[in-house]
């Protein structure tokens, strides 16, 4: 199996389905640039080794950088990690870094995705995994999913919905992207 490293900064709910239904793929580190990260806790119990480190960027880049060394890692899955690589980290691993975002990318890129689709009245949201490249949500996609809006949803009941399909997709597209 393909070594994955996923990176978080919070709860870490898709790194958890990124690990329990690893097909083709093992997740050998979670990563963190939040000590605090309550997905850490949760890697932990699962039985993943993990990293966290708060520090200004270049110095948590250089200390992840060992880390994904020392782990032998070639594919990146960034999983509610909200901090934006630097472009020189990016330009090392051009093409293996995944991340998920919650909308139907190229709409709605950038945070704060579910109140911006509720107030432009769109019907449909989802979520899509997608290559990392240095501008902000606009890499290559690899796989997305639609997900209803329904009548009296707020933010929080449509991030909920969408979560859900996070939770199903993101497996499925990383295992078919380390298979390519
Ligand atoms: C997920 O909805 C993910 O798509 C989103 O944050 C949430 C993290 O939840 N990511 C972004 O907004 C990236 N800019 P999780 O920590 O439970 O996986």
């Amino acid at each position: 199996p393909k070594r994955v490293a996923i990176l978080i900064s919070g709860r870490g709910s898709n790194m958890k389905a990124l690990i329990e239904q690893a097909r083709g793929y093992e997740v050998v580190l979670v990563a963190s640039n939040k000590v605090h990260a309550p997905g850490l806790d949760t890697a932990r119990a699962l039985g993943v080794p993990t990293f966290a480190f708060e520090a200004k960027r270049d110095e948590f880049e250089a200390a992840l950088e060992r880390s994904l060394a020392d782990h032998k890692i070639g594919t990146i899955a960034l999983a509610g990690y909200m901090r934006i690589l630097s472009a020189a980290f990016i330009g090392r691993w051009r093409g293996r870094i995944l991340n998920i975002h919650p909308s139907l990318l190229p709409r709605h890129k950038g945070l704060d995705t579910h109140n911006r689709v509720l107030a432009a009245g769109e019907t449909v949201s989802g979520c899509t995994v997608h290559l990392v490249s240095e501008e902000l949500d606009s890499g290559d996609v690899i796989a997305q999913t639609e997900v209803p809006v329904e009548s009296g949803d707020d933010a929080s009941r449509l991030a909920a919905r969408v979560l859900e399909a996070e939770h199903y997709l993101y497996p499925k597209a990383l295992s078919e992207f380390v298979r390519r």
